[in-house]
């Protein structure tokens, strides 16, 4: 394997309710199956309040906390894990800016989005915190790890 010896990281990503209900769901998880990245984990889920609260905890004093726990849980959401090397970084790049009008072309929010508020996708900001979304969002039973049998190039 090319990069046997370089760190296999995890990544928590979400399709939005809004990337739900405007039917977004096989472009998003498309996005990250091209690139080359390998699904564990996939599910819809309609997320309790306190797991939104949970999930966003580092956000809690921020004006738009109460407007952003009333999205997350308006609708299900697609929760999936990711696993591949620098699976975090680069699925951030993928997803683009925060704001979905200066997300360049080309990414999800970029190419699908135009309100923070409603920027259809979730991605893990570092490889602990993937780690700590998996584990919020999956038991232990719903993850998967899996080889492919002929096809190395997914690792
Ligand atoms: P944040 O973790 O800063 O961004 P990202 O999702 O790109 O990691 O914020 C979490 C979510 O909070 C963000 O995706 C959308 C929402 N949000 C707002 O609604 N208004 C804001 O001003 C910001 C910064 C975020």
């Amino acid at each position: 394997l090319v990069a046997s010896m370089e760190q296999v990281d995890e990544t928590y990503i979400m399709v939005k309710p809004d990337g739900v209900q405007r039917g977004l769901v096989g472009e998003i998880i498309s996005r990250f199956e091209k690139k080359g990245f390998k699904l564990t984990g996939l599910k819809l889920f309609q997320c309790p309040k306190e797991l939104a609260e949970e999930h966003y905890k580092d956000l809690k004093a921020k004006p738009f906390f109460p407007g952003l726990i009333d999205y997350i849980t308006s609708g299900p959401v697609v929760c999936m894990a990711w696993e591949g090397v620098g699976v975090v970084a680069s699925a951030r790049k993928l997803i683009g800016s925060t704001d979905p009008l200066k997300a360049e072309p080309g990414t999800i929010r970029g190419d699908l989005a135009v309100q923070t508020g409603r920027n259809v996708v979730h991605g893990s900001d570092s490889p602990e915190n993937g780690k700590r979304e998996i584990g919020l969002w999956f038991k232990e039973g719903e993850l998967c790890q899996w080889t492919p049998a002929q096809a190395p190039w997914l690792r």
